[in-house]
């Protein structure tokens, strides 16, 4: 069997019961064996400041490895205020630096937003999606993923709850496999 192609997964939120991170752990059993899901912890990065580019604090390095390690990342996020979770951007500013050396560079990439409300995070999507733009990620067109009324998403056993839904992600999952195939650098 070959190896399962690694994700670097990204989840915007850092509340416990999170339901992008609860979406993140049910994809990655969904997604294997093809694929092997890894979330990157965010939450103890420092606050990005460009004076420390020089020195490299550890903590920006070992973001910068796992996203090099990766065969491909995938963002899964909330909406904040119509755009991208402060957490998230820090992240993608981090690994976008120094200048010349970003670790983001033709890296296949995916983006799903969730959300409680109807609208499924469209915002927040886009505007990450601009930054993917600039960072040279090729970021998966089609299928797109919204995922609104998040509070409904789950069983009491974290799976996805409603096989419509189950059957989307299956496809979106397939269709990601796809992409990063596609798309492998080099
Ligand atoms: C939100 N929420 C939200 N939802 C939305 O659809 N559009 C938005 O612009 C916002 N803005 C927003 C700002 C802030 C500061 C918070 C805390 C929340 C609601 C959001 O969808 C909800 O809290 C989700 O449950 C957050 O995702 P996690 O933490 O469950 O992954």
């Amino acid at each position: 069997m070959p190896a399962p192609r690694s994700v670097a997964v990204f989840v915007g939120s850092l509340r416990k019961e999170s339901y992008s991170r609860k979406l993140a752990l049910a994809l990655g059993e969904m997604a294997a064996p093809d694929m092997q899901f890894d979330l990157v912890d965010i939450g103890g990065l420092p606050l990005y400041n460009q004076d420390d580019d020089a020195s490299s604090p550890p903590a920006y390095e070992e973001l910068r490895d796992a996203i090099r390690r990766a065969d491909a990342v995938l963002f899964i996020t909330p909406e904040y205020n119509r755009s991208v979770p402060g957490v998230l951007k820090n992240a993608i500013d981090i690994a976008s630096r120094p200048y010349g050396q970003s670790a983001w560079n033709g890296k296949p990439g995916a983006v799903i937003s969730v959300s409680i409300g109807a609208i499924g995070g469209f915002g927040a999507n886009h505007h990450l999606r601009q930054s993917l733009v600039f960072l040279n990620v090729p970021a998966m067109q089609q299928p797109e993923a919204y995922i609104g009324n998040a509070g409904k998403l789950f069983d009491d056993a974290g799976a996805i709850a409603a096989d419509a839904t189950r059957d989307f992600l299956q496809n979106y999952l397939a269709a990601f496999a796809r992409w990063i195939d596609a798309n492998q650098a080099g």
